[in-house]
């Protein structure tokens, strides 16, 4: 697709996009704040006055929304709807166009499924589709321990995952203890704070650093993220959701060829083991991006060579249930037969 200089180089810094298309219909609404809750961005927000949500943008964000459907699955009266594709229109990162779409609700059976609801479907499913379709990020908990027979059921899950070589190079930090959470939540947000201010500023020299930085380290620097990071700011440091537990899975830096897949995989074991046993989670990016760069983190959590944080996870008591399937992007496939 990348064949000139312009395609390759263009448009790093906030590029052209197409965002999705965000539908709220006020009959039903019954106002509980779900929907704003949970979602994981600075997108959606409540208006006080007329007393609805709202989804709006940031800096040169149209809509500062990732998709992700949330406040469409967690809303007790179905009047959210969330659609359309995000597409982005042009220069380095445009979206190829064999991923151009709207996205669309599960569809196992192909054009069979067409116009059913998924609860139509759901008797012909195994017990793990239907796990891997109703599982969503759940960023809202009770206010409940977590059993420590239970987190050690789900580590269990993740030691069983497939590795490279059988390497299985990975570890798990468990960490109970609420003030260590809400501490490396501060500590990480800091730093959040400033990538924000750096990537949403629009003066020229911020948007020619990251236009740079865009080229050099090309996955650090889109453009969703940052409304992600707004949200933090807005929700002052909110980051592991006060989870009563955040599980750390860590890679062996020196693992058989790629150690953040085998930790990637292991990590989804035990959310798809969480989520069949009733439990919520939620993965956070954002504490394995910023601990390299804050040595606090690192020190609270215990943190030594060989190891080295691939991603963590929230795993609590959901304190609304919402398994709701969504609807996600098309997939690009080639057949070659
Ligand atoms: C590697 C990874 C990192 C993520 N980091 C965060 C995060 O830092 N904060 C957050 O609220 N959600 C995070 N998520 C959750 C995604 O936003 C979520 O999976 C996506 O929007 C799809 O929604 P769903 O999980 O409900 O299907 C992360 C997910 C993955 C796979």
């Amino acid at each position: 697709m990348m064949n000139s200089f312009f395609e390759k180089f263009s448009f790093a810094h906030m590029p052209p996009t197409q965002f999705f298309r965000f539908e709220y219909e006020p009959d039903q609404c019954t106002h509980c704040k779900a929907c704003v809750q949970t979602c994981p961005t600075s997108c959606l927000q409540w208006n006080e006055e007329k007393d609805e949500p709202f989804a709006t943008g940031l800096s040169g964000i149209e809509l500062a929304c990732i998709g992700c459907n949330n406040c469409e699955a967690v809303c007790p009266a179905n009047c959210i709807r969330l659609r359309g594709e995000y597409k982005v229109i042009k220069g380095r990162y445009k979206t190829p166009e064999d991923r151009w779409g709207e996205m669309s609700l599960p569809s196992p059976f192909g054009n069979n499924d067409l116009n059913k609801n998924f609860e139509e479907i759901e008797n012909d499913l195994t017990e793990t589709e239907k796990v891997i379709y109703r599982r969503r990020s759940v960023r809202m908990f009770k206010d409940k321990p977590l059993e420590k027979d239970l987190i050690k059921r789900l580590i269990e899950a993740a030691r069983f995952a497939p590795s490279a070589g059988n390497g299985q190079p990975f570890k798990f930090i468990v960490v109970s203890n609420r003030e260590v959470n809400r501490t490396v939540d501060q500590k990480c947000a800091k730093l959040l704070e400033r990538i924000k201010w750096l990537y949403a500023g629009q003066n020229w020299w911020r948007k020619a650093l990251i236009g740079i930085l865009s080229v050099t380290s090309p996955n650090n620097w889109d453009q969703r993220p940052i409304a992600a990071m707004e949200k933090v700011r807005m929700t002052k440091g909110v980051i592991t959701f006060d989870a009563p537990v955040v599980i750390h899975v860590l890679k062996d830096k020196r693992g058989i060829s790629k150690p953040d897949i085998d930790a990637a995989i292991s990590a989804h074991n035990l959310i798809l083991t969480a989520h069949s046993l009733g439990l919520g989670t939620c993965y956070i990016g954002f504490i394995a991006s910023t601990a390299p760069f804050v040595p606090a983190i690192k020190k609270l959590l215990k943190i030594e060579y060989p190891y080295e944080i691939v991603t963590s996870i929230c795993v609590g008591y959901p304190k609304v249930k919402y398994d709701t399937p969504v609807p996600r992007a098309k997939a690009a496939i080639d057949w070659i037969e």
